[in-house]
Parts: C-alpha cells; sequence; structure tokens
C-alpha cells in the first residue's frame, strides 16, 4: 500500500444541482479529501427506463474529480434496484416469511435469488466498468452496498427452489438431510426434495436444521451475488481491486469470513449505537473483526458517521466535540489504511436527511466541518502509519453457524446472547489495553499464545480439533458456558456437555442450570444468568458456587492449558479471570494506561511502530509505554507515538 491514508466519504452528487459540485470539490480540497465512495444509489438516474442508460451526470462527477485529484470507490448501483424493476418484476420482489411480498419505495427491493435481478444488475454493473475501467479517478469498485443489510433472506418460490439445489449439494441423499436435520422429531421426516421449504411462518417452532441450514444459504447467496458482479468486472477490468462494504460486528446475517475471503480489500462499515455504555468499544470490536477479515493486513472504514445517526433510536446522539476524531483515530489504530463516512454532503431530503455527513446543512463554517478539516490535515500526517500491521498475541472465536444455530427460540434460556458475551470478553481485553484479533474457529491460530472462547454454541469437528491443537502446541484457551454444545448441524454432542471439549477441558457437564437470579461464588465473584451442574474429570477448580461445584477450572492438556467458567461472571470477576490468562500465556498490553484510555500498536515490518493512546475520559491519563516512557495525554485528546 502507498504511503496514503485514504480519506473522504459517499459522495452522491446525484442529489444536487450541479452548480454545487464545483463548491463539493472545492471543500473537499480544503478538507484532505482524496477519495469518495461514488453513484452507490443511482441506478435509477444511471438507468431511467429499462435499458436506456444516461451517463453524463456520470461523466461529470468522474472527470471533476480526476481534475482535483480525487479517486473514487467507484460503486456498482445494484444496491437499490429502480422502480421500473419492481413495477416490470414484481416476481424479483422479496418476500418475507410471513408471505408478504414487499414493494418498491426503500432500497435493497429483491430477492437475492431471482434470475431477474441478477441479469440486471450485471448489465448495468458491466455498462458502469466498460465505461469507467480506464478512467483516471478510479481507484476501486465498491460493488453493491451492504449486502444483505435489508433482504439477508427471502422465502419466495424462487428463494425456495434455490434453497433446495443448495440443500442437494450439500446433502448426498435425502436421508442424510433427513438425518442432520432429526425430521424424525415432529413428523418431519421428508420423502421428496420438493416439500422442502424456507422456514416460513408455521404453528410452532421451526425445524432447528432447518433454520440453520437457510441461514447458510440465504448469506451464500449473497456471497454468490457479489462473486457474480466481481468476476465480471474482473474480466471486464482486470487488475481494478474489488470490494464491497461488510457490516462487520453490527449485522450477523451475512457470513463475514465467507464474503472476506473473496474480496480484494476489507472494507466495512461501523456506526456507534447510542445506547451503549461505552459504544467506542464496540467500535473497536468491529475494526478488530475487519483487520481479521482482512488476515491482519490494513483494511479501509468505508463508513462511519462525524455525528448523529439517523436511525430507529429512541434519541439519535450528535457527537460530542473530538468524538469525530477519537473514532477515526481508533479505527486507524485497529488497522484502518482508510478513514471514510457516511456521507460528504448532507441530504436535503429523503430517508436519511437527518443522518450527519462531514458538510452539514448548516455549511463549512460548523464544529463538524471545522473537525473534518482538522481530521484530514491530520491523516496526512500520519500517512506513514499506512501498511503497518497492529500487533496482537490473543484471538477471539466467533463463529456466524454458531450465532445463527442459537438464535433457535427453543433454548434453556433467552438471557444468554453469544454476540454480546463475545463483546464483553473483548471489552475486557480492551480494559487490561490487550489487542486481540477475531478468529475463525477454523481458523489458523498459530500466531496466537491465548485465545478466548466466550461462547461458542455450535463447533464443527474440524473447529473442536482445531482449539485442541493448539492447546497441546502449548496455547492457553479460555472458554466460556455453552460452548462446544451441539455439532455443524445443531445436533447435540453426547456423553456431557461440552461435548467438543470435555476432554481438553477436564470437565463434564450433566445439566445446565440458567439461574433466575445473580449469585455469589466462593471467590465473592457473581455470576448471573446461567450455570451448570458440572464435574471436573481432569481439570482442577479454581472458583466454586455455594454447592461446592465448579464456576471456574484449570485443566493442563498437551503443553498449554484450558480454562473453563461455567457461569457469565460480572465484569470485574471477568477481567480478572482474563488478566489470570494473559498472564499465564505471557500476553502483555500495548501500554500501561489509565482506565478508559485505548492503548494500540501498529507496527511496520522494518521496526517503525506507532503507539496510539485515545483518551476517552474527561480527566487528563498518564500512558507507560514498554520502553518505560510515560507521557500524559490530556482529556479527551489522541497520541500517536512514534517508536
Ligand atoms: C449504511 C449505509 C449507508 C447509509 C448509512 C447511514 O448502512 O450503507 O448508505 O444508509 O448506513 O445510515
Ligand atoms: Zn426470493
Amino acid at each position: 500500500m502507498p504511503d496514503v491514508i485514504a480519506y473522504g466519504g459517499d459522495w452522491n452528487p446525484e442529489q444536487w444541482p450541479e452548480e454545487i459540485w464545483e463548491q463539493d470539490v472545492a471543500l473537499m480540497r480544503e478538507a484532505g479529501v482524496n477519495r469518495v465512495s461514488l453513484g452507490i444509489f443511482s441506478w435509477s438516474l444511471l438507468e431511467p427506463v429499462e435499458g436506456v442508460f444516461d451517463f453524463g451526470r456520470l461523466d461529470r462527477a468522474m472527470d471533476l474529480l480526476a481534475a482535483n485529484g480525487i479517486r473514487a470507490n467507484l460503486a456498482t448501483p445494484t444496491a437499490s434496484p429502480p422502480p421500473w424493476f419492481g413495477d416490470a418484476y414484481p416476481e424479483a420482489l422479496p418476500v418475507d416469511a410471513d408471505g408478504r411480498r414487499l414493494h418498491h419505495g426503500s432500497r435493497q427491493g429483491f430477492c437475492p435469488s431471482s434470475p431477474i435481478y441478477r441479469e440486471k444488475a450485471l448489465r448495468i454493473a458491466e455498462q458502469v466498468a466498460v465505461r469507467y475501467r480506464e478512467h483516471p479517478a478510479l481507484a476501486l469498485w465498491h460493488v453493491h452496498n451492504e449486502y444483505g443489510c435489508h433482504n439477508a433472506r427471502c422465502y419466495c418460490d424462487t428463494s425456495a427452489a434455490a434453497f433446495r439445489a443448495w440443500l442437494r449439494s450439500r446433502y448426498a441423499t435425502l436421508d442424510e438431510l433427513n438425518d442432520a436435520w432429526g425430521t424424525a422429531f415432529w413428523s418431519q421426516h421428508y420423502s421428496d426434495w420438493a416439500q422442502i421449504l424456507p422456514p416460513r411462518a408455521t404453528p410452532s417452532f421451526p425445524n432447528p436444521g432447518q433454520l440453520l441450514d437457510f441461514r447458510r444459504f440465504s448469506s451464500d447467496a449473497l456471497v454468490e451475488l457479489y462473486l457474480a458482479e466481481r468476476d465480471l468486472l474482473r474480466q471486464l477490468a482486470p487488475g481494478v481491486p474489488a470490494t464491497t462494504n461488510l457490516m462487520a460486528g453490527a449485522h450477523w446475517d451475512m457470513d463475514c469470513w465467507a464474503f472476506a475471503a473473496e474480496l480484494d480489500v476489507v472494507s466495512t462499515d461501523h456506526y456507534l449505537i447510542g445506547a451503549r455504555a461505552e459504544p467506542h468499544i464496540d467500535l473497536a470490536f468491529a475494526a478488530d473483526y475487519a483487520r481479521s477479515l482482512n488476515g491482519g493486513r490494513p483494511w479501509l472504514l468505508m463508513e462511519h458517521s462525524t455525528s448523529a445517526v439517523n436511525w430507529q433510536q429512541p434519541r439519535n446522539l450528535a457527537k460530542a466535540p473530538g468524538e469525530l476524531r477519537r473514532n477515526s483515530l481508533a479505527h486507524l489504530a485497529r488497522g484502518a489504511d482508510g478513514i471514510m463516512f457516511f456521507q460528504w454532503r448532507q441530504s436535503r431530503a429523503g430517508a436519511e436527511k437527518w443522518h450527519s455527513a462531514m458538510l452539514p446543512h448548516a455549511g463549512p463554517d460548523t464544529k463538524v466541518f471545522r473537525e473534518v478539516k482538522a481530521l484530514g490535515a491530520e491523516l496526512d500526517g500520519l500517512a506513514e502509519v499506512a501498511g503497518s500491521r497492529v500487533e496482537a498475541e490473543v484471538a477471539l472465536l466467533v463463529d456466524h453457524s454458531s450465532v445463527w444455530a442459537q438464535d433457535h427460540p427453543a433454548q434453556p434460556s433467552s438471557e444468554l446472547d453469544p454476540v454480546e458475551e463475545a463483546k464483553r470478553w473483548h471489552a475486557a481485553l480492551w480494559r487490561a489495553g490487550v489487542t486481540c484479533d477475531i478468529a475463525h474457529p477454523e481458523g489458523d491460530l498459530s500466531a496466537y499464545r491465548l485465545v478466548l472462547v466466550p461462547q461458542l454454541y455450535l463447533v464443527s469437528d474440524a473447529g473442536a480439533a482445531n482449539l485442541e491443537a493448539f492447546v497441546r502446541r502449548g496455547g492457553v484457551v479460555l472458554v466460556g458456558p455453552y460452548s462446544g454444545v451441539v455439532d455443524e448441524h445443531d445436533r447435540v454432542r453426547l456423553g456431557g456437555y461440552p461435548g467438543a471439549w470435555r476432554e481438553l477441558l477436564g470437565v463434564s457437564v450433566e445439566e445446565f442450570l440458567p439461574l433466575a437470579a445473580p449469585i455469589r461464588l466462593a471467590s465473592g465473584a457473581t455470576g448471573r444468568a446461567w450455570s451448570e451442574a458440572a464435574r471436573v474429570t481432569t481439570a482442577k477448580v479454581l472458583d466454586t458456587y455455594a454447592s461446592g461445584e465448579p464456576a471456574w477450572t484449570r485443566n493442563e492438556f498437551g503443553d498449554g492449558a484450558a480454562h473453563y467458567l461455567t457461569t457469565l461472571l460480572d465484569d470485574a470477576a471477568l477481567a480478572e479471570v482474563v488478566a489470570t490468562v494473559c498472564g499465564e500465556s505471557g500476553v502483555a498490553p500495548a501500554a500501561t494506561a489509565e482506565p478508559g484510555v485505548e492503548v494500540v500498536r501498529r507496527a511496520h515490518e522494518d521496526g517503525r511502530s506507532f503507539l496510539f493512546a485515545i483518551n476517552h475520559t474527561a480527566a487528563d491519563a498518564t500512558v507507560t509505554t514498554r520502553d518505560g516512557r510515560t507521557v500524559t495525554v490530556a482529556a479527551g485528546d489522541v497520541a500517536v507515538l512514534r517508536g
């Protein structure tokens, strides 16, 4: 990667008269913008009538960018088919689980399995590719937009047929499928493939295997759509990289790992959820996830917000002064080589006119625009960071299949939320100044000293063996409750939970005991929501319930050790356990800092390194580096220490 940090946002010039565009690019230059995403929602103007194209406006926008030295993530505008599409092909509109066909008038109004949609999408993508493949402003293809954000699952007849075809490629025989789904239960045995439906509304709980496979199929259908566009772009414009913006850590409908494997560079979007107590820790999770999806290499933050979002929250909070900078630099610290926003100029009309932008309704003489300009200058000064890698010795395992399987309505407790638990464990590391990667259970763990498994209800045989091998070779793991319980088809692993890791953990559980109220452990810690009737086989007990049964255990296994928790520990106790396993595995923080100060290191192969210290608190704080330097980071400030 060249020494430049991409900076900018979605530019939607079609929403404005062309006189405004000159002002746009002049202000972009003033703000240090060097990259915009263009054309994402312009299908209905590029092809106002089916088969009739009008590229005049986009030509002029691209030329204007080129003349100003600004480069484009040029979109294929396929995320929002025009009204004519729904009118002409109502069968290609999405259908929900209740059989309701949705109408046009919003965005992503199409069935992901519709061959008609695919044909029309590829046609407009081809037009864009052929027209702009040599354009000097073109930097990257921005394929579609947030696949599956609104139409992740479609239950129409076309999707039903595609689901059956997907199942036939997964299961050699119908017997195999019946066995995987446990269809002997509730008289669901299928005697013909044609009987299989998407999990449409039913009188009671749907079959878990069917539900899980439908989630997998639906995610695969979106990846396939991406591949169809990507392959066409590759063929027409060899050498131009392509991406699509994921929603890593926020939306769990699309399997990010499957998508990421197909992207030339991983890009993702992240928005702060105001209701979270410390939304910047959620940001860190998303950024760590994006980097991990890109194999640890730098990635691109395609969208975040300069201030408020405009969603269905009770109140959409504006960012406080300085928050935009802290958020942006936190993404940079965690490996982003590009910081972009939705959107450049705040819309005057349309569904997102109350969403903040780089250039607010009030114009350039505003807090937001001043911060945008200052950030542009600061990123320019940090160009040397580009291409460096984030240091992480810990991996935290998450898997979409497991999240999907656990989403089935009939579970021992509705209080377990694997995503929130993963984020809570991640937050414990964040507070300890320890940076972690997010890893797939079957991914390569050899670079890590410590692996955390907050809640991995479902694990495949390969994933189970992978963790075992990691410990055997000397790694340390910490496994949370309700992990390793079912196989890849959501069938219970028999003989005592957690079936996948009984031997690894040296523990066997005979019953789950969800808790009505928090309980105290011998150590004084509290456990919440969940407990288990466990007994140790080879493990040592480190903490217990009042009954004497184990709450925290440690088992030596091969050259390593495996810790297990049978309850959801309160935050303080979890922090202590995490500190214990960090100590045991020799994992050190990036720097020592006061609470609320985020510390992360990026380093180049040649040794140049950058310690980011981000003070999220309202008081000055001190940070001590590994080599003993102490610096003060003012309240709300960010320091980047070169080493
Ligand atoms: C993203 C989307 C953008 C915009 C933004 C703000 O999900 O990609 O187009 O809608 O959110 O809400
Ligand atoms: Zn469909």
